[in-house]
């Protein structure tokens, strides 16, 4: 049985000043600087010129949330492909995971996001089902892995999100976690199943390898993520040069440097939020 490992939240209110009441030590202008509102964001956008990815472009306030809730972002085109494409920003709900994955071949959905302005891919693997079977190929599992830096440098195991009292509202619960989606390369936007090339397909091997679908695919140069790799990783702030260790999804390929933080989410009802918790792991692209 999937086990729910967090306190529930109430539902956040209408209230303008819900966020700043729920989290004061946040200045939520301040978080949504860390955003894809950022004017260097649209620089970077515009200047790529890809027609439908350039609509993940974050939008106002107005539509890019600021509540703890995640909500559907649907890129334009996307609209007749994408399995959620008539909810756009509308609040997740897990269960719709749940349907979608029972649709797939995998057992695997996903989903891109908005996440307080910030682009995130929210990806269902059916870990609990699976996690005593073999691993064989479509028999996905979250998958917990070393990682090794840019230049091969052990920085530490995916095993310490359940072995470190640090991370332990990262812990993977239900089936589904949740992903900040800027690449780690120029910092576009990595997308479930946007695009259709032997990366995306509905398809997984085990062992993260960069090899067969359901990878998170960017774009702009071509960069894989494996979204079912767990690992701890180093990162470092574009403009500061500053580096900071973080738990995340695996890099497989292309010229992204490491992979893609996680952010700890919670089940409100059948409501996907997310919780503030390592808010300086989104801040690389700054
Ligand atoms: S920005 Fe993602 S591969 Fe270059």
């Amino acid at each position: 049985m999937m086990a729910r490992r967090f306190r529930l939240r109430p539902l956040p209110s209408d209230d303008e000043n819900w966020w700043e009441d729920s989290n004061p030590a946040i200045d939520r202008r301040e978080f949504m600087r860390h955003s894809f509102n950022t004017a260097a964001g649209v620089i970077t956008m515009a200047s790529l010129g890809s027609i439908g990815f350039a609509s993940l472009l974050m939008g106002t306030a107005d539509s890019s949330g600021g509540d703890s809730a995640v909500r559907f972002w649907v890129p334009t085109g996307a609209e007749d492909s994408a399995w959620y494409g008539d909810r756009h920003l509308e609040p997740m709900n897990y269960s719709a995971f749940v349907d979608a994955a029972a649709n797939s071949g995998t057992g695997m959905s996903g989903a891109q996001g908005v996440w307080s302005g910030m682009p995130v891919n929210v990806v269902y693997v059916p870990h609990e089902e699976n996690v005593s079977k073999a691993a064989t190929t479509n028999v996905p599992r979250f998958q917990f892995m070393d990682g090794y830096n840019e230049s091969g440098k052990y920085i530490g195991s995916g095993y310490e999100l359940e072995e470190n009292p640090d991370y332990a509202s990262l812990s993977i619960h239900d089936n589904l976690i949740l992903i900040f989606s800027r690449c780690t390369h120029l910092c576009c936007i990595p997308g479930w199943q946007l695009v259709q090339n032997d990366f995306t397909n509905d398809q997984w091997t085990p062992g993260a390898v960069d090899a067969g679908g359901n990878k998170l695919f960017c774009i702009c140069h071509s960069s894989r993520f494996d979204p079912t790799a767990i690992e701890k990783n180093r990162s470092r702030n574009r403009s500061s040069g500053a580096e900071f260790d973080f738990v995340g999804i695996r890099r497989t390929g292309g010229p992204a440097p490491y992979g893609l933080p996680l952010i700890p989410w919670v089940k409100s009802g059948d409501i996907i939020e997310a919780l503030p918790d390592f808010i300086d792991w989104y801040t690389y692209c700054d």
